[in-house]
C-alpha cells in the first residue's frame, strides 16, 4: 500500500517535470524564432551559399542562387565623417574616373578616357550590370589568368592597364586607397568566400552556331551607332573630359588583353545592359543579337598589348580567349568566334587523360 502510494508520486512528479520541460521548450523556441525576425531587420542581408560557380576562372568561388540579387549598401550609412568621404571619392572616382585620370585628368593622366562606370554600370551596383558586389568577399583569390595569387589592388589595376589600356595606380596613393575602400564597403553585406546572386555578368548559353560578325554590324546599324556612332567614335561631352557615348574600338578604346574582348564577356554584358536602359529584366537584344554584334565589335581595330604571359597554364584558358597556344587541337578562330561546345567536350576529354 506504502509501495502504490511511493510509485504515484514518482509518476505524478515525472508527468509534471516533462509537462515543465515541454513548456520551456517551446518557449524557448518561440522566443528564437521571435527575436530572428526582429534581429532579421536590423542586420544586413547576408548572402547565403548555395552552388559552385561554373566560371573557370573563379573556380574557387561557391556562387549564391535563389536569392534576393545583391544591393548595395548606402554610403550615407557610414558614421565616420573621414571613411564616409574617403569612400564617396572612391565612388566618383568610379563613376568620373576621366576627369581624374584621363587624358584631361586633374589628378594624373594615365588612362584613356574611359570611365570605370562605363562597363562596372551604376558606379558598380546595377544587379548583373558587371557590379563589384562579390569583389570584398573574394578577393584576394587565385586568378588563372596571371596564374597568382591576387588582391584588390592588382585587379582594379589590370583594369586600368586593359579596358583603360592605361598605367596602374600607385597602390599607396590616395586614389588607389578611395577606390578599395569605395569597393570593399559596397561589397560589406556579402559573406566571405559567397558569390551573391546578381553580382558580375549573368550567364548566356552559347548558340549551336559559330558567332556572325557581319550579322553583328546589320545589329549594330539598328541598335548601337545612334549613340555609339557610325565608326564607334568617341563623343567627348562639353567639358572635354568625359565621354557621352564611349567608344567601342579605336585607339581610345579598351585593347585587345582586356575582358571586354572576349565575345562571352561581350555578349554577357551587352544582353542584359544594351542599348542603354536595358535591364536582366528587360533586355531589348535577343540571344543572338547579343552574341553576333559581340562578335562584329571584337572584329574590329583597338589597342594591342603583349598578352602572352596570361594563363601560364594553359588547361585553364577560356574557351573563348582568342590567342593561343592551346591544349586542344581547334584554331585560334574557333576560338575566338565559337562554335565552342565541340572546343569544351575536347578539352574535358583531354584534362579527363591528363
Ligand atoms: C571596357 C570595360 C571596362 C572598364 C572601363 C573597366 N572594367 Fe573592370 N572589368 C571589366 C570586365 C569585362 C571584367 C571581368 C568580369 C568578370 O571577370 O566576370 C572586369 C572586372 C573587374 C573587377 C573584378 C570583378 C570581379 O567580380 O571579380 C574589378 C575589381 C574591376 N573590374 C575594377 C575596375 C575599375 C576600378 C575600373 C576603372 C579603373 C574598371 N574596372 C574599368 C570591364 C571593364
Ligand atoms: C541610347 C544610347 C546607347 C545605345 C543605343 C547603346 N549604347 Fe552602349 N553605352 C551607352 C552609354 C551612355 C554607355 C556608358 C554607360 C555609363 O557610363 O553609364 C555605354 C556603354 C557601352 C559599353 C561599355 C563601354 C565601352 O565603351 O566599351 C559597351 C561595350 C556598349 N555600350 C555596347 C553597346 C552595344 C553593342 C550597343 C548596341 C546593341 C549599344 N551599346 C547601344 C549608350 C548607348
Amino acid at each position: 500500500m506504502k509501495e502504490k502510494k511511493f510509485n504515484d508520486v514518482i509518476g505524478d512528479f515525472t508527468n509534471i517535470v516533462f509537462k515543465v520541460v515541454i513548456i520551456t521548450l517551446s518557449l524557448v523556441v518561440m522566443f528564437i524564432i521571435n527575436m530572428n525576425t526582429d534581429l532579421k531587420e536590423f542586420l544586413p542581408t547576408i548572402y547565403e551559399p548555395a552552388k559552385m560557380s561554373t566560371d573557370t576562372d573563379n573556380a574557387t568561388e561557391k556562387a549564391v542562387k535563389n536569392n534576393p540579387l545583391w544591393v548595395a549598401p548606402d554610403l550615407s550609412t557610414i558614421a565616420d565623417d573621414e571613411t564616409r568621404w574617403e569612400t564617396e571619392y572612391g565612388k566618383d572616382l568610379i563613376a568620373h574616373t576621366a576627369k581624374y585620370l584621363g587624358p584631361n585628368g586633374t589628378k594624373l593622366k594615365i588612362s584613356n578616357g574611359l570611365n570605370c562606370q562605363n562597363c562596372h554600370l551604376e558606379a558598380g551596383t546595377k544587379a548583373w550590370g558587371n557590379n563589384y558586389g562579390s569583389v570584398a568577399s573574394t578577393y584576394p583569390k587565385f586568378r588563372a589568368r596571371s596564374g597568382s595569387e591576387e588582391n584588390i589592388y592588382k585587379r582594379v589595376n589590370d583594369c586600368f592597364e586593359r579596358s583603360l589600356n592605361g598605367k596602374p595606380l600607385d597602390t599607396l596613393g590616395r586614389e588607389m586607397q578611395a577606390i578599395k575602400k569605395y569597393i570593399e564597403f559596397i561589397g560589406s553585406n556579402v559573406q566571405k568566400g559567397m558569390k551573391a546572386e546578381g553580382s558580375g555578368l549573368k550567364d548566356l548559353p552559347f548558340l549551336n552556331r559559330a558567332v556572325n560578325p557581319n550579322k553583328g554590324a546589320i545589329v549594330y546599324k539598328e541598335k548601337c551607332l545612334s549613340c555609339h556612332q557610325t565608326n564607334g567614335e568617341d563623343v567627348f561631352a562639353l567639358d572635354g573630359k568625359e565621354y557621352v557615348y564611349p567608344p567601342l574600338w579605336g585607339k581610345n578604346s579598351y585593347n585587345d588583353g582586356a575582358g571586354l574582348y572576349r565575345i562571352t564577356f561581350f555578349a554577357k554584358y551587352v544582353k542584359y545592359n544594351m542599348p542603354l536602359g536595358a535591364t536582366h529584366e528587360k533586355p531589348l537584344l535577343s540571344d543572338e543579337e547579343a552574341w553576333d554584334v559581340a562578335a562584329f565589335v571584337n572584329s574590329q581595330s583597338r589597342p594591342h598589348i603583349n598578352v602572352t604571359t596570361d594563363w601560364p597554364d594553359i588547361s585553364k584558358k577560356p574557351v573563348d580567349h582568342p590567342f593561343g597556344p592551346y591544349i586542344d587541337t581547334f584554331s585560334e578562330l574557333q576560338h575566338k568566334f565559337g562554335p565552342w561546345k565541340p572546343i569544351q567536350e575536347q578539352m574535358k576529354s583531354l584534362i579527363a587523360v591528363k
